[in-house]
């Protein structure tokens, strides 16, 4: 079971109590309102504005290079979407190496709205931590490999190989228990040291890379929905390609642009075909009108269903399961004329100042024979509006009756008249 965002804001007592209950902690980064927003709704319970944002955000090649105003800022970012989930802030490179400066940064980050304090190392930073926490402030440590060292370390290595390692890791995990963090970040720490740091406190431990043992896991959210394509950590499987799908409608966007240009283009060179729907490269493109005069325009379609005749008599005597066949039908048939232009790729979108569908029985009882009629005073013409309504009140007929005739064919449909007049036309 996981840990869920409650419906208030989160404590650093519900996440001790958490591990007390054996429910795991879903952590991620946010750097800013959107991305905050949008994993509180979802009831992530715990936030980490890292200092990650500097390569994933700020193009920087590693977290070195974020400063406490860039850590502000983005942390103003995230608590103005009013989380319900506890906002940890990382105290960046250099802003907390004694313990006067420590507790000034510290500061910074909560009065831009965050809830807890990170920072990296162990018994390194004992000093600045105890007085954090004396401070009044959460905090938060980070063990394991330490981003903010990677320049001393020469890479971003698995921790917990040797048995030096193992024992220090251990120690610096009592010190900063004892110091009052409330939660331990463990980053590529081995998974049975991470299990074994688990297991020696009371702190729920946060593993990124570290193994299942741990009480919480994070991951940097970009890497969880391939927003940051160039590069994802071997542990983790992306769930969403979001890099992707911002390409793909950035790209399919340009292509729409491209065309309208395209269009404008030809439009002003040549009016000789202006009238096609191909242009000059043989392409597919809406015919420009806007140079012709609008004119009083109106067009009727027809078309039929044939039915067994016994589904007349069912319509007549209304027992029709679905309710009213005929009225709901025409209804659809004048809704679908009014979207003409969305339906039909190269079609105007038209604002028709009529549209009338009309149902009834064929002579010999065999059909529901359907015609419908647009009009408009514009300066092009309205028969696909007309031919949209009769095919989509006759899809519906068929949508309505399909469970009792199974041989229903729709037919005949076509354009039966289509006028323009400079007056209106008499009715
Ligand atoms: O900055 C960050 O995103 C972090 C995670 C890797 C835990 O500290």
């Amino acid at each position: 079971m996981i840990l869920r965002a409650l419906n208030r804001k989160m404590t650093p007592e519900d996440f001790r109590n958490a591990k007390a209950e054996g429910l795991l902690i879903p952590t991620l980064t946010a750097y800013d309102y959107p991305s905050a927003k949008l994993m509180d709704e979802v009831g992530v319970p715990l936030l980490l504005v890292g200092d990650s944002l500097g390569m994933v955000r700020l193009g920087f090649p590693d977290t070195t290079h974020v400063t406490l105003d860039h850590m502000v800022l983005h942390t103003q970012s995230v608590t103005r979407a009013k989380p319900r989930s506890l906002i940890i802030a990382d105290l960046p490179f250099g802003t907390y190496t004694d313990p006067v400066l420590a507790v000034s940064s510290a500061k910074r980050l909560m009065e831009a709205g965050a809830d807890a304090v990170k920072a990296e190392g162990g018994k390194s930073i004992e000093d600045s931590v105890r007085a954090i926490v004396q401070a009044g402030i959460p905090f938060v440590g980070h063990l394991g490999m330490l981003p903010q060292s990677v320049k001393q370390e020469g890479g971003y290595r698995k921790k917990g190989r040797t048995q030096e390692e193992r024992v220090r890791l251990l120690e610096d995990m009592r010190i900063l228990e004892e110091a009052g963090a409330f939660a331990v970040v463990l980053e590529l720490v081995i998974p049975d040291l991470a299990e074994d740091m688990t297991c020696s406190s009371e702190i729920p431990t946060i593993g990124i890379g570290s193994g299942a043992a741990c009480d919480g896991q994070v991951l940097v959210i970009d890497d969880l929905v391939g927003s940051f394509p160039w590069f994802t950590p071997k542990f983790v499987k992306p769930l969403a390609q979001t890099g992707l799908a911002i390409q793909n409608a950035v790209r399919e966007w340009m292509e729409v642009l491209d065309v309208g240009k395209a269009e404008l283009d030809s439009a002003a060179e040549d009016k000789s075909d202006s009238l096609t729907h191909i242009d000059a490269d043989g392409e597919a493109r809406m015919v420009d009108v806007s140079a012709k005069p609008p004119q009083y325009r109106v067009a009727v379609a027809g078309g039929r269903l044939r039915v067994q005749p016994f589904v007349l008599d069912l319509i007549e005597n209304q027992k029709i399961a679905k309710g009213n066949v005929l009225a709901t039908a025409r209804i659809a048939g004048i809704m679908a004329a009014k979207r003409t232009g969305d339906l039909i790729p190269l079609c105007h979108p038209l604002p028709i100042t009529h549209c009338d569908v009309n149902l009834g029985f064929s002579p010999a009882r065999e059909a529901i024979e359907v015609t419908a009629s647009a009009s408009i005073h514009a300066s092009t013409g309205v028969e696909m509006e007309a031919l949209t309504a009769v095919q989509v009140a006759l899809l519906t007929l068929y949508d309505m009756l399909k469970a009792v005739d199974k041989n229903m064919v729709i037919e005949e449909v076509k354009l039966l008249s289509k006028t323009k007049s400079a007056a209106p036309p008499v009715k």
